[in-house]
């Protein structure tokens, strides 16, 4: 439940206006500096992917970084292994601003890169990605729980690779819609593909800018039974101190890596 809401009553994700969510806001209040938890992710994500393609070589066709919001470094990691990288976001202000940040993403962003720049695939690509950031991303205007579902051709959209991170727990308080998230971003992964997929644990919901957003109670237990059902290989790891937070209302976040079961 968002705190305010009724006792009992869910916030669903379809309840609250997304266009609401301030992308500057969001930045100052997470990503103007980079934190050491995001430091972590950053790493172990880095690692996962590195280490499936030294032993999967050659570029995949695409990727997709689900509610892709005004972070950038989620598509970072998928950078140098697609041609193509949706982020797929349901906000029009977080569109927007994305599209903004393709010509040449702003400096802030630069720390993070740093980071990736430790292993191989990344480095290849220099100190700055931004052409080929530009070239790669593809901000569009989508909403999660339809990922996965029949398109027109009776063939869902299916991707190589794939991030989410921050989501399927922070758009609603219900369970059962975390759960269908979750659901959601698995089956629009193509058999074998590589994930990454970031959870805040035990949330309160968080504000942005004067606008409050819901999120639901989530623990690693319920984070790994979950993924298990979908990725075999996941081990979900828990990022971050108590008493060191920079985001209030959580105790910490759970990073999952694997592969999608063929
Ligand atoms: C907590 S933010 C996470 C943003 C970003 N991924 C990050 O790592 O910071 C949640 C994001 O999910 C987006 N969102 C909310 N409902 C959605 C939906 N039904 N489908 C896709 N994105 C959604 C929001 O607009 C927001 O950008």
């Amino acid at each position: 439940m968002t705190p305010g809401s009724p006792a009992g009553a869910d916030k669903l994700n379809a309840d609250v206006d997304w266009d609401n969510f301030d992308p500057q806001a969001y930045i100052r209040n997470n990503y103007l500096v980079l934190h050491p938890d995001d430091e972590e992710i950053l790493s172990a994500v880095r690692d996962h992917f590195g280490d499936h393609f030294r032993r999967n070589p050659g570029p995949v066709a695409t990727g997709i970084d689900v509610g892709a919001g005004p972070n950038l470094y989620p598509a970072f990691t998928m950078l140098p292994w697609c041609d193509e990288i949706t982020l797929y976001e349901w906000s029009a202000a977080n569109v927007a601003h994305l599209e903004g940040q393709r010509a040449s993403f702003d400096p802030d962003w630069d720390p993070f890169w740093d980071v990736l720049r430790k292993e191989d695939g990344y480095a290849r690509l220099g100190a700055d990605p931004r052409a080929r950031f530009g070239q790669t991303v593809r901000p569009r205007h989508g909403n999660l729980y339809d990922l996965g579902e029949p398109g027109p051709n009776g063939e869902a959209e299916r991707w190589a690779m794939g991030t989410m991170f921050f989501v399927a727990e922070s758009i609603t308080t219900s369970l059962d819609e975390f759960r269908r998230g979750v659901s959601c971003f698995m089956n629009a992964l193509e058999p074998g593909a590589p994930f990454a997929a970031a959870f805040m644990e035990h949330s309160l919901g968080y504000q942005v800018g004067v606008h409050d957003f819901p999120a639901s109670d989530v623990g690693e237990q319920e984070v790994r039974n979950l993924l298990k059902q979908y990725a075999g290989d996941v081990d979900p790891i828990h990022i971050g101190k108590p008493g060191g937070l920079v985001r209030e209302g959580y105790t910490g976040m759970i990073l999952a890596c694997g592969h999608r079961n063929d």
